[in-house]
């Protein structure tokens, strides 16, 4: 049997929004998981708990305030526009309902 990959990682990864008056939402805060070949992985959690916002700094749509999106390891913002073109054909994201838009999925 071969060794599981990793396929999808962040380490410690944070998303936070700049909010009138200074201040800070923190959607996602210290976020470290490992998505490895042939897993199935999901995460739940009570609405506002910043599932999408997480989700889509996972396919490279919203850059992480902090930490890092690893992608077989490496680091899916670091990619040239012409790598990460490439690197998009590799993953996808079906919407649970496709006639809302993915922001409010
Ligand atoms: N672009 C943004 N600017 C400011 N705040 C945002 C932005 N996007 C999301 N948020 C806030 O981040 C938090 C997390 O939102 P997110 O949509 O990720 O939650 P969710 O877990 O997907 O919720 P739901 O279960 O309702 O889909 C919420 O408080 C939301 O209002
Ligand atoms: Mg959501």
């Amino acid at each position: 049997m071969t060794a599981q990959q990793t396929l999808v990682a962040t380490v410690d990864v944070g998303i936070h929004f700049r909010l009138a008056r200074n201040r800070v939402l923190k959607a996602v805060d210290g976020v470290s998981l490992d998505v490895m070949s042939g897993e199935t992985f999901g995460i739940i959690g009570e609405s506002g708990l910043g599932k999408t916002t997480l989700g889509r700094a996972l396919v490279c749509l919203e850059k992480p305030s902090a930490g890092q999106v690893l992608h077989r390891g490496s680091d899916s913002y670091k990619l040239s526009r012409r790598q990460l073109q490439q690197h998009r054909r590799e993953y996808h994201v079906v919407l649970q309902d496709p006639m809302r838009r993915w922001t409010h999925a």
